[in-house]
């Protein structure tokens, strides 16, 4: 990662932490690996993000419903489904810090190896030769001595005495170019690749034995394809139709990494949609159009999402055909969601294991068919970073109130995305009147939407902090509410603003720090349409 992009990347993690967006999981212990928390902020930003999605993908449309699986599926599931035998990463292992890695993300490394045998040492052991092949890679032009370092690092790390290590015993030394055999960080020799199943195996029930296996699922998918006969039959519906489904999914990833980005376990925003044999590709570029629009209305813009056709090779092991919706994250272009033409690979399987009929009657055609399916799989915690990445900025602002020049972080999510929606102030708290004031507005919003109430500080430092916060809109109620307004003006919604008008408050927009006059009664009907 760029010096400027690992900066941005740091400042959106404090930031998250600051304000409460996503803490460690488990921090007091030392945290866990792979695992995240969303605090406060972070939990309607979601929560805002997955209601969203639903309202798109099933509420407003007539052909898709919603389903809620279960985590823990009939082990039989995973290995119908393939998971069992294929979900799996290829890991080498660093042999000095025993840390793992997934062999295909290696970085290629050039430089001079140095092979090493093995040791002699001081002591009988039971022979001062110690036959124990080591391998070294060094940049060009780096002495040999650094390899040695790092050779009798893995030496000691193998039991042996630093102090009784006469030497090293080098076989051979030779230029190598682009080798993935070599821990990046550090020039160590790698293991061979293992293969390594992704799922979290766990037991069902008081026997931990191989019957009572089972696993944490590693997608929402399958749980929508073994119930396909039931939803059809309660839900009436023909091809195309989908189900769509939003739920946790478990991945021991070898390197979990980038923030939120690769976790061990987080959330996923599924469709499968059913359609007629032969039509999977003409729904699959239907749905990247569909999907592509979706993410520009949560703030994403179009130019910043790339549509990777993923190669033959690269596709998982059940797809025909897929799009990867890439988002250009400040460690690099990566994958927000996956577009696949999964065929009726999944259908057909599950038809066969469990010897129960999946196929679809067709009314009109008057036969029996496996419906091949489209999917769009999202990750919700991917998601919810890159609208953390889109809204952050940092600018150089005049105060509102003293004119200075300062840096501010603003976080500009689309209103429909933000946390919260407006900040409620009173220009002074100890004015009992404006207060009360402040109260009633608040009372008046927050049935129909997230808002917060802050009476302390100076009213430029409440801006600021509801600008980190990423809340749209500032409503401050001031001397102006009570006492009558100094100017005419019009309203954002169009009304007029008189001289002497009262209960009016200042609106204040957290984009543009633009302010102007809205008639208390207008507020709500003005916020509902901003931010929905
Ligand atoms: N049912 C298809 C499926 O699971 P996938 O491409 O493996 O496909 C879909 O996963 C989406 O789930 C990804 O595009 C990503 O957004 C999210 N996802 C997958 N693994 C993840 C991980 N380890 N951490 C966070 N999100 C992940």
């Amino acid at each position: 990662m760029a010096d400027a992009s690992a900066a941005k990347m740091e400042k959106i993690v404090a930031l998250c932490k600051r304000r409460g967006f996503i803490f460690q999981s488990s921090e007091i212990y030392g945290g866990l690996n792979g695992a995240w928390d969303y605090g406060p902020l972070g939990t309607e930003l979601k929560r805002n993000l997955k209601d969203y999605w639903w309202r798109c993908m099933t509420q407003l449309r007539d052909d898709v419903v919603g389903y809620d699986g279960s985590i823990l599926m009939n082990a039989a599931v995973w290995k119908a489904s393939g998971h069992v035998d294929t979900f799996s990463d290829p890991m080498v292992e660093c042999l000095l810090t025993k840390k793992r890695y997934r062999a295909d993300q290696i970085e290629p490394q050039s430089g001079t190896a140095y092979y090493y045998k093995g040791i002699t040492t001081s002591v009988n052991l039971p022979s001062p030769k110690i036959d124990m092949p080591f391998t070294v890679l060094v940049p060009k032009g780096k002495p040999e001595a650094s390899a040695q370092k790092t050779a009798k690092q893995y030496y000691v790390s193998r039991g042996f005495k630093e102090e009784e290590i006469t030497s090293l015993d080098l076989e051979k030394s030779e230029q190598v170019e682009n080798s993935t055999k070599f821990n990046p960080e550090n020039g160590a020799q790698l293991s061979e690749a293992k293969v390594f199943n992704l799922m979290f195996k766990t037991y069902v029930g008081a026997t931990e034995d191989e019957s009572s296996v089972t696993y944490l699922r590693p997608e929402t998918a399958q749980a929508m394809f073994v119930a396909f006969k039931n939803v059809l039959e309660v839900a009436r519906k023909k091809l195309p139709f989908g189900i769509a489904q939003i739920g946790k999914a478990f991945r021991n990833e070898i390197n979990p990494r980038n923030f939120t980005f690769r976790s061990r376990e987080f959330e996923q925003m599924e469709l499968e949609f059913f359609v007629k044999p032969g039509t999977g590709p003409e729904w699959l570029e239907k749905w990247k159009e569909e999907r592509l629009a979706w993410y520009e209305a949560i703030g994403i813009p179009r130019a910043k999402i790339h549509v990777l056709t993923v190669p033959d090779a690269d596709r998982a092991f059940y797809s025909q055909g897929t799009y990867d919706l890439e988002y250009e994250f400040p460690f690099g272009i990566q994958e927000l969601e996956g577009i696949a033409h999964r065929g009726n690979y999944d259908l057909s399987q599950h038809a066969k294991a469990s010897g129960k009929p999946l196929e679809y009657f067709d009314e009109e055609s008057k036969s029996k068919y496996l419906p091949e399916v489209v999917e769009p799989s999202a990750g919700v915690d991917r998601t919810v970073l890159a609208l953390l990445c889109e809204a952050f900025a940092e600018e150089t602002v005049k105060d509102e109130e003293s004119g200075k020049e300062e840096t501010r972080t603003v976080l500009r999510f689309v209103p429909r995305m933000a946390p919260v929606k407006a900040g409620i102030f009173p220009l002074l708290k100890n004015k009992p009147e404006l207060v009360a004031k402040a109260k009633a507005v608040q009372d008046a919003l927050r049935p129909l939407m997230k808002v917060s109430y802050d009476e302390a500080g100076s009213i430029g430092k409440r801006y600021r902090r509801i600008d980190e916060k990423g809340t749209p809109f500032g409503i401050t109620i001031d001397f102006e509410t009570l006492e009558g307004a100094k100017a005419a003006s019009t309203s954002p919604t169009g009304q007029p603003i008189a001289i002497g008008q009262t209960d009016t408050v200042t609106l204040r927009h957290r984009d543009s720090m633009k302010q102007e006059r809205i008639a208390i009664g207008d507020l709500l009907g003005f916020l509902v349409v901003a931010v929905s």
